[in-house]
């Protein structure tokens, strides 16, 4: 029986270039979501553009628009229910969730975060692994906990590291992977494949012992 189209929301601060993957991706029928909704904490973040461009509706929800108070969240929450998103990307979302949403989303909510996670959680992670000796960066999509960068990873992708690499050409090679690993993993959702568990995550039932690892034809590999 053919499951109907996943309803996604895509939460944004900043260019999108992530945003504009998941509709390109749908556009050409690459992936069966049905982006509902785009929130951004920036009314003139670059990335709503391709929403307009991409006829997905877009709600703007920061300290003003919420009063001032610490509502966003609740804020967020509701516009998230309200449009019957059944998967929610943070997509470059430059924002602390509170342990309150991310609780209320467990298992339904995913991050992207630009390097192989549990290593450089938080901010430039290019100058982080440049710092280090490490031959290999990458991206990880996780799960969203109460905890920053730290709920369970399902998806990573890996780019080595160049001699004469500076944290620009590293962002500038790791961003078209990063989006093929953002449609590879939406599939996953897509299938209702993958789960989260208090233990980790599962695919088709069976908890993985490692994040899935995507190859260079866009298929993962169980390390
Ligand atoms: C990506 O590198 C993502 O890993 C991080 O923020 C960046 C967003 O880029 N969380 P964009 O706004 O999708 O272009």
């Amino acid at each position: 029986m053919k499951l109907p189209p996943l309803p996604v929301a895509v939460l944004i601060s900043g260019t999108g270039s992530n945003l504009a993957t998941l509709i390109r991706a749908r556009d050409e029928g690459r992936l069966d979501i049905d982006l509902r909704m785009v929130i951004s904490n920036r009314a003139k973040a670059p990335g709503l553009d391709h929403a307009r461009n991409g006829g997905v509706p877009i709600t703007v929800i920061n300290a003003e628009t919420a009063g001032g108070g610490g509502k966003q969240d609740e804020e967020i929450a509701a516009c998230l229910e309200a449009c019957g998103a059944e998967l929610v990307v943070l997509a470059g979302y430059m924002r602390i969730l509170g342990a309150e949403i991310a609780e209320r989303f467990a298992g339904r909510m995913i991050n992207l975060h630009p390097s192989l996670l549990p290593k450089y959680p938080g901010l430039d992670t290019y100058s982080q692994v440049l710092a280090t000796s490490d031959t290999e960066h990458g991206s990880s999509i996780h799960f969203v906990t109460a905890e920053l960068d730290g709920g369970p990873v399902i998806s990573q992708v890996r780019i080595p590291i160049l001699d004469d690499d500076d944290p620009q050409s590293l962002a500038a090679r790791l961003g078209p992977n990063e989006h093929r690993l953002l449609v590879a993993t939406v599939e996953l959702f897509v299938h209702r494949r993958v789960k989260m568990h208090p233990e980790g995550v599962s695919l088709d039932g069976k908890r993985l012992q490692r994040p899935l690892l995507l190859d260079d034809d866009d298929t993962f590999t169980l390390e």
